[in-house]
């Protein structure tokens, strides 16, 4: 059978990340495998997000390329999956015609089916059921070829049941459910067994994991992970500030593995915004939550989300937010313009903040950030930094291990928490670099910019 390949196009979340990857995998036994060239592709898949009007807009502007490529080649098949097929449903039939498949953020298990009765019978299929178990739907990577990856994802749990006024998630990824702890443990074994030596852990709101299935708690499986031999660091995201718990501080206090870093979006540092939110924490809270941690866990790394011009949000408002983010000094921020979403409660919320308005205040608050991670980079000149090797920077002159080219191989990787760092490693010229790939090395960092830091390794070469 003539081998037939699939274009996978992925925007959003990590766990949408996660998600392409078993569609990637699930789609092999049914004979497809990825290529990078839309052109050549006989099933294009994107797999879309519906957070804000922007992400959705992507989608279907690649859409539109897509269907001009199937204009000229009608055996193409085309697919949408995600958290826009869900919410959208066959509506996409009418704007996108050319579309054959969409399909929801559970139904990913049944797409090797529907592409094979596409490819049969030529008649459109929408699958937008969300009844299917967790287990059914995720396919743990058993064959997984690692090639250069040394971090992946792994989900543990899907859906969110907090619904904040602003946000999709709960409409398009459905209620809370949990991965059976094994399911996962035996899927990082197997990740490990093939080389990998990071995962990150996702979930909406992984300090609920196991809950309401009554497995273990969300700190018990960070401690059966951290058990786990081959495995270098673990981390985590997302925590709701509401339910970060003391158990999950000690945690991060001691596991070995775990990194210092915790992302804890806080979207809001005024009360009254926080309540339109249904974020059930006030701006107080949360800097005693913070407080705590940082106690608990010195040198601890926080990031945080935030969302400027939520209906009705005032000067005041966002001065309160100013004031939250000097207070707590946080080490990184992803900040958004409030985006109304169909479904979300929010989107009959009145005032609108103006569009300028929201501008200048993400630039407000993305400068003021620029300024706390410049002044704390600063701060890590000098020291000694164990760092995690991903692999060649991308501001290597080289990318060749041969002693001989005379220019200097430069490396990336990351701290205990977020940042990354560059660095040359002047002790083990030509062939040997190539193995500095997944391991921990010591870096002293000697430059500090607002992205990275840049160091060098030791001349011993001492590796842990
Ligand atoms: N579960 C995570 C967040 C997932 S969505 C949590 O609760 O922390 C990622 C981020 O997108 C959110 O933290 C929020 O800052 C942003 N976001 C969600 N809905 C949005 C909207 N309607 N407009 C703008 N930003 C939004
Ligand atoms: Fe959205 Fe709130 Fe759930 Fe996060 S916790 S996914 S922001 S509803
Ligand atoms: Fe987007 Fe869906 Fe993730 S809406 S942020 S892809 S859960």
């Amino acid at each position: 059978m003539k081998e037939k390949k699939v274009y996978i196009y992925t925007i959003g979340c990590q766990m949408n990340v996660y998600d392409s990857e078993q569609i990637e995998n699930l789609l092999q036994p049914v004979n497809y495998s990825k290529t990078d060239s839309l052109e050549h592709a006989d099933l294009i898949i994107v797999n879309t997000c519906s957070i804000r009007a922007k992400a959705e807009e992507k989608a279907f502007s690649f859409l539109g390329r897509a269907s001009q490529i199937k204009n000229k080649n009608h055996q193409l098949i085309i697919g949408i999956g995600g958290c826009v097929a869900q919410q959208e449903g066959e509506k996409i039939f009418k704007r996108v015609p050319q579309v054959d498949i969409v399909f929801g953020t559970r139904a990913i298990g049944r797409l090797p089916k529907h592409v094979t009765e596409i490819e049969k019978n030529r008649e459109r299929i929408v699958d937008i059921d969300m009844s299917v178990s967790l287990e059914d739907d995720l396919y743990p990577i058993t064959d997984y070829q690692t090639g250069t990856d040394i971090s992946k994802f792994v989900t543990i749990m899907r859906g969110c049941d907090n619904f904040c006024t602003y946000c999709v998630v709960p409409y398009v990824r459905g209620r809370e459910t949990s991965r059976v702890p094994e399911a996962i443990i035996s899927e990082i074994e197997n990740l490990v067994s093939n080389g990998i030596k990071e995962v990150t852990l996702l979930g909406q709101n992984v300090n609920s994991y196991g809950k309401k299935e009554g497995w273990c708690s969300f700190p018990d499986l960070l401690s059966k992970v951290n058990d786990i031999d081959g495995l270098k660091r673990i981390r985590f995201a997302t925590s709701h500030p509401k339910d970060l718990s003391d158990e999950l501080i000690q945690a991060i206090a001691s596991l070995d593995k775990l990194v210092k870093h915790i992302h804890l979006p806080v979207q809001s540092g005024s009360d009254r915004i926080l309540k339109k939110m249904n974020r059930h924490y006030t701006k107080e809270i949360y800097i005693d939550k913070v407080n705590r941690l940082k106690k608990a866990v010195p040198n601890v790394e926080i990031t945080t989300d935030m969302i400027v011009g939520f209906p009705g949000e005032s000067k005041d408002d966002f001065e309160e937010t100013i004031h939250l983010m000097k207070t707590v000094q946080f080490d990184g921020l992803f900040a958004f313009k409030y985006s109304d979403r169909p479904d979300a409660p929010a989107e009959s919320f009145m005032p609108k903040v103006y569009e300028a308005e929201k501008k200048d205040r993400l630039k407000i608050i993305l400068d003021l950030q620029e300024t706390i991670t410049r002044s704390k980079h600063q701060e890590e000149i000098g020291k000694i930094k164990e760092i995690l090797v991903e692999g060649y920077s991308k501001h290597s002159e080289t990318k060749s291990t041969e002693p001989s080219t005379g220019k200097k191989v430069q490396w990336t990787g990351r701290t205990s928490g977020i940042t990354i760092v560059n660095f040359i490693d002047d002790s083990k010229p030509g062939q040997e670099n190539e193995k500095l790939t997944g391991q921990m090395v010591k870096i002293k960092i000697e430059k500090a910019f607002s992205h990275s830091l840049w160091g060098k390794k030791n001349t011993n070469g001492y590796t842990i």
